[in-house]
């Protein structure tokens, strides 16, 4: 059986990401179309139990190797029980945030440089995303979109932490093919339709629709 589609989505906080999941969601449905949704750090229990301990505002001491770590055990679960068997079975799974979010925060964010690809490669088992939307936007206008409140405690590093990780993603993009770039800025409904038209292209080309 040929492996399943693997789509990711990536961004600063407040990019937008959330709110096209869920419109992208909601278009497969009314399409019919079949695909397995998750997160980062979450989608499993013992995930969302790490996700819980990594964004705690109590977690201050936090060492930037363990958040790393963390992040990576996370991603190692929600792996192991979700997208490595959907994609085995030949399933479409799609997902807001994966690896490269740990290159950008913990890689470029940290400062903890190319250790992290090291580490995920034990997480990830090989299972690369096909292809990579990442959500263009002035990190400081993705932040300015998230109450102040509801801060967790990433969103609320410093801004020189938040414009070196978006440096990351800049990087990631010339880097790799699968990663395809969207202008963030524009109104949910236009973002949406170039989502779509990506998603729905690879799908034609893969013989999935
Ligand atoms: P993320 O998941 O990337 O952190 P969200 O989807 O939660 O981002 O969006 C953060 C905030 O910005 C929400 O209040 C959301 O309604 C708003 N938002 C999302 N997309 C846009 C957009 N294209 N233009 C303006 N505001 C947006
Ligand atoms: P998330 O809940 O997806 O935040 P948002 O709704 O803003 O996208 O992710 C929580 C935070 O975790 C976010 O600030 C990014 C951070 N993060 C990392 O630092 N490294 C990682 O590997 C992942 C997956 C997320």
């Amino acid at each position: 059986m040929n492996k399943g589609l693997f789509i990711t989505i990536e961004g600063p906080d407040g990019s937008g990401k959330s709110t096209q999941i869920k419109r992208l969601k909601d278009y497969f449905n009314s399409k019919g179309y079949m695909a397995v949704f998750t997160r980062e750090p979450g989608g499993t229990a013992i995930s969302e139990k790490i996700r819980e301990l990594i964004l705690d505002k109590e977690s201050k001491e936090m060492a930037g190797m363990a958040e790393a770590l963390l992040y990576s055990a996370s991603r190692a679960q929600l792996v192991a029980e979700v997208i490595g068997p959907a994609i085995d079975r030949g399933e479409t799974v799609i997902c807001d945030r994966f690896l490269d979010s740990s290159i950008a925060y913990q890689g470029y964010g940290r400062e903890l440089g190319d250790c992290i690809r090291t580490i995920n490669e034990y997480a990830v088992q090989g299972y690369i995303p096909d292809l990579t939307l990442l959500m263009k936007i002035n990190p400081k206008l993705g932040k300015e979109r998230i109450p102040q409140k509801d801060l967790d405690r990433i969103e609320a590093e410093k801004q020189a932490f938040h414009r070196r990780v978006y440096e990351g993603y800049l990087n990631m993009e010339k880097e790799y093919d699968r990663f395809v770039g969207i202008d963030a800025s524009r109104s949910v409904e236009d973002i949406s339709a170039v989502i779509i038209e990506r998603v729905e292209a690879l799908m034609r080309i893969r013989g999935v629709i």
